[in-house]
């Protein structure tokens, strides 16, 4: 296991803040902070070419003026992307952010990130490294970055690589080993569907002193059972949680 878990913000903006901007874009990323969030979380692919992109899918066509396979296209291609328009008319120009830029804006803002890898079929051991050395080349960014995976070959590959580097496990739904299976894979946190945990996940979790991320919750009431076990939630919209007296203390 990689050891330690990093001291995180407790509200997450999914996919930046993705209820009020176009998803795993810049304009993304400022709104959440414009809206006082202190972190964010995005989801990074592999173009074909190699070049990592913050893309959910692994296709154009969801979030994109474009069709075509993630896997297929090249870093020239991005230029004739529109990431912007199929959300709003406001956004119509947002471009799909290299990882490099991604970055780059996240630390000019001032955030801490949850870096999500989306495998899509592509080479863990080459992914590892991409990430590697993006985050190598920031390590104040990196200290407050913890990457997860559902793709838990990818986590493994990168805490070769970078055996520092807070790594969560991503699952739906944990399997009755999940905690042993962190701890084979290196990684020092759980981020899961809120919507499935369990009390014994969460007991296993306190008692192992494991930090619990939990995914997508737009509405504080529906979490509030759970949050004396919880360390962070990761929203669409952070401002549901910072208008809620009840989550005060973890939006400081
Ligand atoms: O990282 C938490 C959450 O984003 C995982 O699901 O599909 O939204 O990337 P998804
Ligand atoms: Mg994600």
């Amino acid at each position: 296991m990689t050891g330690f878990d990093v001291d995180l913000p407790r509200i997450f903006a999914h996919r930046g803040a993705s209820a009020v901007a176009p998803e795993n874009t810049l304009p993304a990323f400022e709104a959440a902070a414009a809206m006082g969030a202190r972190a964010v979380e995005f989801d990074v692919s592999l173009l074909g070419d190699g070049t990592a992109v913050i893309h959910h899918d692994g296709n154009f066509a969801r979030c994109t003026n474009r069709e075509g396979a993630l896997a297929e296209a090249s870093r020239a291609d991005l230029a004739t992307l529109d990431a912007g328009a199929w959300f709003a008319d406001a956004f119509r120009g947002a471009v799909v952010p290299e990882l490099s830029a991604a970055l780059d804006c996240l630390e000019t803002l001032g955030l801490a990130a949850n870096l999500e890898i989306k495998l899509h079929g592509a080479d863990p051991a080459r992914f590892a490294d991409t990430v590697a050395e993006a985050l190598a080349a920031r390590p104040t960014l990196a200290a407050r970055t913890v990457v997860s995976s559902f793709d838990h070959v990818a986590l493994e590959a990168l805490a070769r690589v970078s055996p520092d580097q807070p790594l969560a496990a991503l699952w739906s739904l944990p399997p009755s080993d999940w905690h042993a299976r962190m701890m084979d894979m290196g990684a020092s946190a759980l981020h899961t569907n809120w919507r499935k945990l369990t009390p014994a996940t969460l007991e296993e979790a306190v008692e192992t002193q494991i930090p619990v991320r939990v995914y997508t919750c737009n509405d504080p009431a529906e979490l509030a059972p759970f949050r004396p076990l919880l360390s962070a939630v990761i929203t669409d919209d952070p401002r549901v949680f910072f208008g809620d007296p009840d989550w005060a203390e973890w939006a400081t």
